[in-house]
């Protein structure tokens, strides 16, 4: 089973250059499922049910989040219903943590989790709660999006749960890391890096965070109008033997 998973998408443009970029690794890598972390989507904080749906009509199963699951609102109105995992360890009955996925006759479970290294957020231990999850669930294939700052704690997670589930895949810090691998049959990357501006700041308009910097005057911030994108994410070929493959390429609109 092939499956296309793509690290967060950043602002509402990058939904069109996705619907290419889809088609595209679809046909050159024989995709089976596309699956996405999508917490930066709506003006690069959150999803709108808009902008979900039009994820939805692009061709992506399911969605992950983060922590801007809630950064807007309205998601409290149709998270219950749609595809959508958001952390699993964040205190809420908002939403569901995991989600079973069928294709064909397998059943594959996607989870999504954050890390609280460098997150200022009071979430459960993502480790704990990931026992559980396992523990009350059976399915063909695991897939988790950990949704983490810190490196070593994406790393401790993938060697604990390493030759339970077949994916820990690193989500957040929008920048890709070279350092796919398979261990114990789980496929493994530190970060998905991001779908968005290529010209930007993991994202927003690079002058806005530069004067952040600068100046220590918290304006919010925008996302980068640039008509040149990056598309990343990997393709998991899981199976008897699991397989990671890192997608990076440019787009322009
Ligand atoms: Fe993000
Ligand atoms: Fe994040």
């Amino acid at each position: 089973m092939k499956i296309l998973y793509l690290g967060d998408i950043v602002g509402e443009a990058t939904i069109d250059v996705l619907a290419k970029a889809i088609e595209d690794i679809k046909k050159e890598y024989k995709i089976n499922m596309v699956l996405a972390n999508a917490e930066n989507v709506t003006q690069g904080k959150g999803l709108s049910q808009k902008h979900y749906k039009q994820l939805k009509t692009i061709g992506i199963t399911a969605m992950t989040m983060g922590n801007h699951t809630f950064s807007k609102s309205e998601i409290k109105e149709y998270i219950d219903d749609a595809s959508i995992v958001r952390p699993a360890n964040i205190n809420t009955n908002y939403g569901k943590g995991y989600m079973m996925i069928n294709y064909n006759d397998k059943k594959l479970l996607l989870v999504n989790l954050m890390g609280r290294v460098f997150i200022n957020s009071p979430l459960d231990c993502p480790f704990k709660t990931m026992d559980k999850i396992l523990e009350n669930n059976k399915a063909d294939y695991v897939i988790v999006d950990i949704h983490a700052e810190a490196t070593s704690e994406k790393k401790a997670f993938f060697y604990d749960f390493a030759g339970k589930v077949d994916a820990v895949l690193g989500t957040h810090t929008h920048v890709q890391t070279a350092d796919e691998e398979v261990y114990n049959n789980t496929c493994y990357i530190t970060d998905l890096g991001m779908c968005g501006p290529y010209e930007s700041i993991l994202g927003d308009d690079k002058d806005m965070v530069i004067e952040r910097f600068r100046t220590g005057i918290f304006d919010r911030l925008k996302v980068a109008q640039t008509n040149e994108f990056q598309i990343c994410g990997v393709i998991l070929d899981l199976g008897q033997t699991n397989k990671i493959t890192r997608i990076n390429l440019k787009y322009k609109l």
